[in-house]
């Protein structure tokens, strides 16, 4: 497959940045998004260009570290996927493809498609978390509130151990 990637470039968090343009060529379908982005580096490398700058970690799906704007679409095409898991297959041989970093305030670019994330992190270190259903029908056991009077009752029966004192 032949792709045009356009990139945002930025050497850094004061630099205003640009997208730029990169073909690509032999991304076979099977290959993960990221695995595509490692072969344009390689080719930016062996060319003497600085390679471009993203975020990864487990690259399995797990982590949510390679979050990127793929066609103006969070994770690009997919449903349910990460960017790791986003495979070439969705796309077609001659397509062109943007490639962004996250636009928001609360996450500044530090260069090129890497995000500045301690914002986010500030909110899972004081205990803040987001609860999404990814799990159909099923409701979270910790999201069914328990009244007061059932949990004392559970509390008293689960410390009797019955010794008659
Ligand atoms: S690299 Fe961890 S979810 Fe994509």
């Amino acid at each position: 497959m032949k792709l045009t990637l356009k990139i945002w470039r930025q050497k850094g968090p004061n630099d205003k940045g640009q997208m730029v343009t990169y073909p690509v060529d032999n991304i076979d379908g099977d290959m993960s998004f990221l695995e595509m982005l490692d072969v344009l580096n390689d080719q930016l490398i062996e060319s003497g260009d600085e390679p471009i700058a993203f975020d990864h970690d487990c690259r399995e799906g797990i982590c949510g570290m390679c979050s990127l704007y793929i066609n103006g679409e969070a994770h690009g095409p997919d449903r349910g996927v990460t960017t790791c898991q986003l495979h070439m297959r969705k796309f077609k041989d001659g397509d062109t493809i943007y490639i962004e970093p996250w636009r928001a305030k609360a996450f500044p670019v530090i260069k090129d498609l890497v995000v500045d994330r301690s914002s986010f992190d500030r909110i899972m270190a004081s205990g803040g978390f987001v609860s999404v259903n990814t799990s159909g029908n099923t409701v979270d056991a910790n999201a069914i509130p328990v009244p007061k009077e059932d949990a004392d009752n559970a509390f008293e029966a689960a410390t009797c151990i019955g010794c008659g004192a």
